[in-house]
Protein backbone atom coordinates (compact mmCIF):
# COMPACT_ATOMS: atom_id res chain seq x y z
CA UNK A 1 0.00 0.00 0.00
CA UNK A 2 1.03 3.74 -0.48
CA UNK A 3 2.35 5.26 2.18
CA UNK A 4 0.19 8.23 0.97
CA UNK A 5 -2.95 6.13 1.11
CA UNK A 6 -6.83 6.91 0.23
CA UNK A 7 -8.50 6.59 3.16
CA UNK A 8 -12.01 6.88 3.20
CA UNK A 9 -14.65 7.26 6.03
CA UNK A 10 -18.23 5.74 5.33
CA UNK A 11 -21.68 5.62 7.51
CA UNK A 12 -25.24 6.44 7.84
CA UNK A 13 -26.21 9.94 9.16
CA UNK A 14 -25.17 10.36 12.71
CA UNK A 15 -22.28 7.61 12.60
CA UNK A 16 -19.51 9.63 13.60
CA UNK A 17 -17.57 9.48 10.66
CA UNK A 18 -17.02 13.06 10.18
CA UNK A 19 -16.01 13.32 13.27
CA UNK A 20 -13.42 10.67 13.07
CA UNK A 21 -12.24 12.31 9.86
CA UNK A 22 -11.65 15.70 11.73
CA UNK A 23 -9.60 14.09 14.17
CA UNK A 24 -7.50 12.60 12.21
CA UNK A 25 -6.61 15.52 10.23
CA UNK A 26 -5.89 17.39 13.35
CA UNK A 27 -3.25 14.49 13.93
CA UNK A 28 -1.81 14.83 10.58
CA UNK A 29 -1.64 18.08 11.26
CA UNK A 30 0.10 17.89 15.08
CA UNK A 31 3.00 15.22 13.39
CA UNK A 32 3.58 17.81 10.28
CA UNK A 33 2.21 15.51 7.65
CA UNK A 34 0.96 16.96 4.84
CA UNK A 35 -2.55 15.57 4.00
CA UNK A 36 -5.54 16.52 1.77
CA UNK A 37 -9.09 16.57 3.18
CA UNK A 38 -12.43 16.14 1.00
CA UNK A 39 -15.59 15.74 1.53
CA UNK A 40 -18.61 14.01 -0.91
CA UNK A 41 -20.80 15.50 -2.20
CA UNK A 42 -18.29 18.65 -2.19
CA UNK A 43 -14.78 19.38 -1.42
CA UNK A 44 -13.86 21.22 -4.25
CA UNK A 45 -15.69 24.38 -5.95
CA UNK A 46 -17.89 22.89 -8.62
CA UNK A 47 -18.74 19.91 -6.29
CA UNK A 48 -19.63 21.99 -3.35
CA UNK A 49 -22.37 24.05 -5.26
CA UNK A 50 -23.89 20.42 -6.45
CA UNK A 51 -23.81 19.66 -3.46
CA UNK A 52 -26.28 22.58 -2.41
CA UNK A 53 -28.16 21.47 -5.07
CA UNK A 54 -29.25 17.94 -3.99
CA UNK A 55 -29.64 18.67 -0.34
CA UNK A 56 -31.36 21.51 -0.77
CA UNK A 57 -35.15 20.51 1.46
CA UNK A 58 -36.57 22.36 -1.42
CA UNK A 59 -34.87 20.06 -4.25
CA UNK A 60 -37.18 17.35 -5.33
CA UNK A 61 -35.22 15.01 -7.73
CA UNK A 62 -35.58 11.72 -8.44
CA UNK A 63 -33.41 9.22 -7.41
CA UNK A 64 -31.76 8.77 -10.90
CA UNK A 65 -31.16 12.72 -10.81
CA UNK A 66 -29.72 12.33 -7.29
CA UNK A 67 -27.31 9.65 -8.31
CA UNK A 68 -26.30 11.61 -11.41
CA UNK A 69 -25.63 14.53 -9.57
CA UNK A 70 -23.35 12.76 -6.86
CA UNK A 71 -21.82 11.14 -9.90
CA UNK A 72 -21.06 14.79 -11.15
CA UNK A 73 -20.08 16.25 -7.79
CA UNK A 74 -17.22 13.21 -7.94
CA UNK A 75 -16.50 14.28 -11.30
CA UNK A 76 -15.70 17.65 -10.28
CA UNK A 77 -13.43 16.14 -6.86
CA UNK A 78 -11.57 13.54 -9.03
CA UNK A 79 -9.41 16.10 -10.75
CA UNK A 80 -7.99 16.83 -6.94
CA UNK A 81 -7.68 13.57 -6.00
CA UNK A 82 -5.97 12.86 -9.12
CA UNK A 83 -3.65 16.05 -8.45
CA UNK A 84 -2.71 14.47 -5.01
CA UNK A 85 -2.53 10.72 -5.69
CA UNK A 86 0.31 8.97 -3.91
CA UNK A 87 1.82 12.27 -3.38
CA UNK A 88 -0.22 13.70 -0.14
CA UNK A 89 -2.68 11.37 2.13
CA UNK A 90 -5.84 11.58 1.32
CA UNK A 91 -8.84 11.54 3.33
CA UNK A 92 -12.28 11.46 2.14
CA UNK A 93 -15.73 11.77 3.82
CA UNK A 94 -17.75 9.64 1.81
CA UNK A 95 -16.99 8.30 -1.57
CA UNK A 96 -17.72 5.69 -4.07
CA UNK A 97 -19.79 3.15 -1.74
CA UNK A 98 -21.50 5.88 -0.16
CA UNK A 99 -23.46 5.80 -3.95
CA UNK A 100 -23.59 2.05 -4.20
CA UNK A 101 -25.28 1.72 -0.06
CA UNK A 102 -27.42 4.76 -0.93
CA UNK A 103 -28.60 5.11 -4.99
CA UNK A 104 -28.40 1.20 -5.07
CA UNK A 105 -28.70 -0.52 -1.22
CA UNK A 106 -31.10 1.96 -0.21
CA UNK A 107 -33.10 3.23 -3.63
CA UNK A 108 -32.89 -0.14 -5.78
CA UNK A 109 -30.74 1.55 -8.45
CA UNK A 110 -28.77 -1.06 -10.57
CA UNK A 111 -25.33 -1.47 -9.01
CA UNK A 112 -23.53 -2.36 -12.74
CA UNK A 113 -24.69 1.44 -13.64
CA UNK A 114 -23.02 2.90 -10.75
CA UNK A 115 -19.92 0.27 -10.78
CA UNK A 116 -19.57 1.45 -14.46
CA UNK A 117 -19.77 5.46 -13.95
CA UNK A 118 -17.43 4.81 -11.08
CA UNK A 119 -14.95 3.12 -13.29
CA UNK A 120 -15.40 5.70 -16.23
CA UNK A 121 -14.19 8.27 -13.57
CA UNK A 122 -11.51 7.00 -11.03
CA UNK A 123 -9.62 5.36 -13.68
CA UNK A 124 -6.69 4.16 -11.96
CA UNK A 125 -7.63 5.80 -8.61
CA UNK A 126 -8.53 3.21 -5.57
CA UNK A 127 -9.43 3.71 -1.84
CA UNK A 128 -6.78 1.93 0.22
CA UNK A 129 -8.69 1.91 3.51
CA UNK A 130 -11.81 2.29 4.39
CA UNK A 131 -13.43 2.88 8.48
CA UNK A 132 -16.83 2.28 8.26
CA UNK A 133 -18.72 3.69 11.01
CA UNK A 134 -21.88 1.83 12.18
CA UNK A 135 -24.67 3.27 14.32
CA UNK A 136 -27.94 1.71 16.26
CA UNK A 137 -31.44 3.18 15.69
CA UNK A 138 -31.10 5.48 19.14
CA UNK A 139 -28.17 6.84 18.74
CA UNK A 140 -29.24 7.84 15.31
CA UNK A 141 -32.14 9.72 15.90
CA UNK A 142 -30.62 11.14 18.67
CA UNK A 143 -28.15 12.36 16.70
CA UNK A 144 -30.22 13.29 14.24
CA UNK A 145 -32.18 15.92 16.72
CA UNK A 146 -29.31 17.41 17.81
CA UNK A 147 -28.32 18.73 14.07
CA UNK A 148 -29.44 22.51 13.74
CA UNK A 149 -30.64 22.21 10.24
CA UNK A 150 -31.64 18.55 8.48
CA UNK A 151 -31.03 18.47 4.70
CA UNK A 152 -33.01 16.28 2.27
CA UNK A 153 -31.22 13.28 3.01
CA UNK A 154 -31.72 13.85 6.59
CA UNK A 155 -35.02 13.04 6.77
CA UNK A 156 -35.67 9.45 5.53
CA UNK A 157 -37.28 6.68 7.60
CA UNK A 158 -35.13 3.40 9.81
CA UNK A 159 -36.17 1.50 7.00
CA UNK A 160 -33.99 3.09 4.24
CA UNK A 161 -31.45 3.96 6.73
CA UNK A 162 -31.29 0.27 7.69
CA UNK A 163 -30.91 -0.57 3.98
CA UNK A 164 -27.68 1.69 3.71
CA UNK A 165 -25.99 0.39 6.71
CA UNK A 166 -26.51 -3.31 5.81
CA UNK A 167 -25.23 -2.29 2.15
CA UNK A 168 -22.19 -0.72 3.94
CA UNK A 169 -21.80 -3.90 6.08
CA UNK A 170 -22.36 -6.12 2.79
CA UNK A 171 -19.95 -4.51 0.83
CA UNK A 172 -16.94 -4.58 4.36
CA UNK A 173 -17.59 -8.21 4.13
CA UNK A 174 -16.11 -9.08 0.91
CA UNK A 175 -13.06 -6.87 2.03
CA UNK A 176 -12.16 -7.42 5.07
CA UNK A 177 -8.40 -6.25 4.98
CA UNK A 178 -8.78 -3.06 3.90
CA UNK A 179 -12.29 -2.01 6.16
CA UNK A 180 -12.27 -1.01 9.81
CA UNK A 181 -15.77 -1.77 11.35
CA UNK A 182 -15.97 1.80 14.16
CA UNK A 183 -19.01 0.90 16.45
CA UNK A 184 -20.38 4.46 17.15
CA UNK A 185 -22.43 2.87 19.92
CA UNK A 186 -19.31 2.98 22.08
CA UNK A 187 -16.84 4.75 23.68
CA UNK A 188 -15.93 7.87 21.40
CA UNK A 189 -12.20 8.21 22.54
CA UNK A 190 -12.09 4.47 22.25
CA UNK A 191 -12.81 4.24 18.84
CA UNK A 192 -10.63 7.62 18.33
CA UNK A 193 -7.73 5.36 19.55
CA UNK A 194 -8.59 2.43 17.63
CA UNK A 195 -8.68 4.92 14.21
CA UNK A 196 -5.61 6.77 15.05
CA UNK A 197 -3.63 3.37 15.91
CA UNK A 198 -4.94 1.67 12.56
CA UNK A 199 -3.91 5.01 10.76
CA UNK A 200 -0.46 5.13 12.03
CA UNK A 201 -0.11 1.58 10.74
CA UNK A 202 -1.22 2.52 6.97
CA UNK A 203 0.61 5.73 7.08
CA UNK A 204 3.97 4.20 8.89
P1 LIG B 1 -23.12 14.02 4.63
O1 LIG B 1 -24.30 14.19 5.51
O2 LIG B 1 -22.19 12.98 5.07
O3 LIG B 1 -22.46 15.29 4.31
O4 LIG B 1 -23.66 13.44 3.21
C1 LIG B 1 -24.69 13.98 2.51
C2 LIG B 1 -25.68 12.94 2.05
O5 LIG B 1 -25.37 12.49 0.74
C3 LIG B 1 -25.78 11.69 2.89
O6 LIG B 1 -27.13 11.51 3.24
C4 LIG B 1 -25.41 10.57 1.96
C5 LIG B 1 -25.66 11.12 0.60
N1 LIG B 1 -24.85 10.53 -0.48
C6 LIG B 1 -25.45 9.67 -1.38
O7 LIG B 1 -26.65 9.38 -1.27
N2 LIG B 1 -24.70 9.18 -2.39
C7 LIG B 1 -23.37 9.48 -2.56
O8 LIG B 1 -22.73 9.00 -3.50
C8 LIG B 1 -22.76 10.36 -1.60
C9 LIG B 1 -21.32 10.71 -1.74
C10 LIG B 1 -23.53 10.85 -0.58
Amino acid sequence: MSKKPIIVFEGIEGSGKSHHVSKVAKYLESKKIDYVKIREPGGSLNSEKIRKLILNKKSSFDKNTDLLLYLAARSENIKLIKKFHKKKIILIDRFVDSTIAYQHYGMGIDRKIINLINKFLLKNIKVDFTFLNVVNKKNLFQRLKKRKSLNRYDKFNINFYNKVQKGFLNLAKFNKKSYKIINSNLDLKKNEELILNQLKKLIK
